[in-house]
């Protein structure tokens, strides 16, 4: 790879991911309490979505949320670790245990029992966005002895995160790093894999995504493969539309957990990761980019789905 300037990964940067109940914290509140009372439809009751904005500002992950309205690495492998460090609130639980974030989780796992099968003798291994990479990290290399684990973020306090755990991991000798832009890449022929989870629903310009899947295209030796996560456009809300009550059911989520998630992520947080794409885009994109499709392979009620591309 060409060579970057290099990240300062301190600890100080972390004040950014571990938000304190501060005056800045309660000012964003007030904002969006605001907001709220001015809303001409909600998804809940406003004492009921108040109540709610009350109980985020309660915890970490739920203040991450209020002010960055999506998650980074750290929050994202908190959430797939299902690991609190401490007691958490009760809708810190049931964020971890009951929504329909917290479903990823299964499709992290199916990532990385794929990875699995990739970690051969010689194997060149890339991780695009990064995050704290439990994806390439939280795999058994004991079988193998030269391989190369390569994470690649914008953000530099993930990529120290990241670092810190490929030392906890015992894998220090074997990674390296780069803060970059996943669109400048700069790298070619270079990976037998790349894994994208967690930045095509941050995107909403088709071409951009285009541009995105040629630029790991690019990456990728002949042969090597792309294994990538999106989000289906999800049915509106049963209650809107009772003809898409069976649609739900492949979430397999209770209408209060669901109204709970839509107040939460949609009314109160309004996150800017819900990009959506049908697999239909998401292949001619790929295929616009210069990839094979190989496979789209969806949990077992038909949601969640991971594409395997060829180069
Ligand atoms: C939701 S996290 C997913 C991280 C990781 N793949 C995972 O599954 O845990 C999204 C990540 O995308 C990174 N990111 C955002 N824009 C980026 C860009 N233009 N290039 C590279 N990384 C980017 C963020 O810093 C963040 O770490």
């Amino acid at each position: 790879m060409e060579p970057t300037t290099s990240p300062a990964s301190t600890i100080s940067h972390r004040t950014s991911t571990r938000i304190s109940d501060d005056v800045a914290t309660k000012e964003l509140a007030a904002q969006i309490a605001d907001r709220l009372r001015q809303a001409e439809q909600l998804v809940l009751p406003l004492d009921e979505t108040l109540d709610i904005l009350d109980q985020l500002q309660e915890f970490e992950l739920g203040r991450f949320l209020l002010h960055n309205r999506g998650l980074n690495g750290y929050w994202t492998s908190y959430i797939f670790r299902n690991a609190p460090e401490g007691p958490v609130t009760p809708l810190e639980h049931w964020l971890l245990n009951d929504s329909l974030l917290c479903q990823a989780r299964e499709r992290y796992h199916r990532f990385k029992e794929e990875i699995a099968g990739r970690i051969t003798e010689g194997a060149a291994l890339a991780s695009i966005p990064c995050g704290v990479m439990d994806d390439l990290l939280q795999q058994d290399y004991s079988g193998v002895e030269d391989f190369r684990i390569v994470g690649i973020d914008i953000d530099e306090e993930s990529v120290a995160y990241a670092r810190e755990n490929a030392e906890q991991r015992g894998l220090s000798a074997h990674t390296e790093f780069e803060v970059r832009d996943a669109w400048k890449l700069g790298v070619d022929g270079e990976f037998d894999l790349i894994v994208s989870n967690g930045l095509n629903m941050y995107e909403s310009d088709p071409q951009r995504l285009t541009d995105l899947y040629r630029s790991f295209h690019q990456a990728l030796r002949p042969g090597g493969r792309l294994l990538l996560s999106f989000l289906t456009p999800p049915p509106p809300p049963p209650w809107v539309a009772p003809e898409h009550a069976a649609a739900w059911e492949k979430y397999d989520i209770p209408e209060a957990d669901l109204r709970r998630e839509l107040s939460i992520m949609g009314d109160i947080v309004q996150v800017t990761y819900l990009n959506f794409s049908a697999e239909d885009e998401v292949r001619a994109q790929l295929e616009a980019a210069g990839f094979t499709v190989q496979a789209v392979r969806y949990n077992a009620g038909g949601v969640l789905p991971i594409v395997t591309a060829v180069k």
